[in-house]
């Protein structure tokens, strides 16, 4: 069951609604490679894509999500748009509702700019990310793609390691991956990481090795330089020695141990070629996941509200 207007957060989820999402990405994925199974289901909705941050996966699976199901998709193109004349969010989003969007997906530097679009809207909301506070698609994928391979959340061991602090992705797959039992590990340098993070429900450490060795999945997570006003370590060499994950370092890693990272990877710093491409790695499966889940999110969100 899922009757909600917008998708803001994890953090409001049960882990019924969780599940429901989950479960509808499973049918939702069977679409993406095989044209004949798709449906006009949203053939009479119309989607706009607002991103105030730049984005390759997100904004284009969620435009193909739309594409798939049938609903007209559109991107605002905030560039040329006239939030460059100074536009509010608020007054974007009543002048797109006013031309009867029903689904407006919006990524934005500021932390709760997704909450307070949604509540000046008819349209449902989707957050696609917004500043360090949550980004609940990619989560969402991220959960869709653990319980393709490990079946299940009990008692499993998530590691998540890198730019923590910063991490929008961090704190979504904590609430999701918490309220479905999983055991979270954020790790990273303390320049990157807050002990105030425990408060989440999860563990917090720098020790890298042990965080490694007892996962079950290792998220790496990128260091987003965009966000930072010093460089909180001496150099990306020394980060990627001390932090970053290679060969070598997956030799103390169990052997079925999952590798995921929400992309863009900075390849050579939080994890080296071999890693990204090596055969632990669903990096990539993540990718397509991510279609699934969002055409999933789509036509639960739509259902709810038409
Ligand atoms: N993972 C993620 O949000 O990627 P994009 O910035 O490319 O959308």
């Amino acid at each position: 069951m899922f009757a909600r207007k917008d998708l803001l957060g994890l953090r409001d989820l049960s882990e019924d609604e969780i599940m429901t999402i989950l479960e509808t990405a499973k049918i939702m994925k069977e679409k993406i490679d095989n044209p004949s199974l798709r449906s006009d289901e949203l053939k009479k909705s119309s989607i706009v894509t607002m991103f105030y941050e730049n984005s390759t996966r997100t904004r284009m699976s969620f435009m193909l999500a739309g594409d798939y199901l049938g609903a007209m998709v559109k991107d605002l193109g905030v560039a040329t748009s006239s939030v460059n004349k100074g536009e509010s969010l608020i007054d974007t989003g009543k002048t797109l509702d006013q031309m009867g969007i029903n689904v407006m997906i919006i990524r934005h530097r500021m932390t709760g700019a997704a909450d307070v679009l949604a509540r000046n809207v008819n349209a449902s909301v989707i957050n696609a990310g917004d500043g360090s506070n949550e980004h609940p698609t990619q989560a969402l994928l991220d959960l869709f793609t653990i319980m393709d391979y490990k079946k299940h959340f009990d008692g499993l061991n998530v590691t998540i390691l890198g730019d923590i602090s910063h991490s929008r992705v961090a704190r979504s797959n904590a609430f999701g991956l918490t309220k479905l039992g999983a055991n979270v590990t954020l790790a990273g340098p303390s320049t990157l990481i807050s002990g105030s993070m425990r408060s989440l429900g999860v563990d917090v450490t720098s020790d890298i090795k042990g965080a490694i060795a007892n996962a079950d999945v290792i998220m790496g997570l990128r260091i987003q330089f965009e966000r930072q006003k010093n460089m909180p370590f001496p150099g990306l060499r020394e980060y990627s020695s001390l932090f970053g994950i290679n060969a070598e370092t997956l030799k103390s890693a169990k052997k079925d141990v999952l590798i995921m990272h929400p992309g863009p990877v900075n390849r050579g710093v939080e994890l080296a070629t071999e890693v990204v491409d090596g055969k632990n790695s669903v990096i990539n499966i993540q990718v397509k996941n991510g279609v699934a889940v969002r055409m999933a999110i789509l036509k639960l969100l739509t259902d709810a509200n038409r």
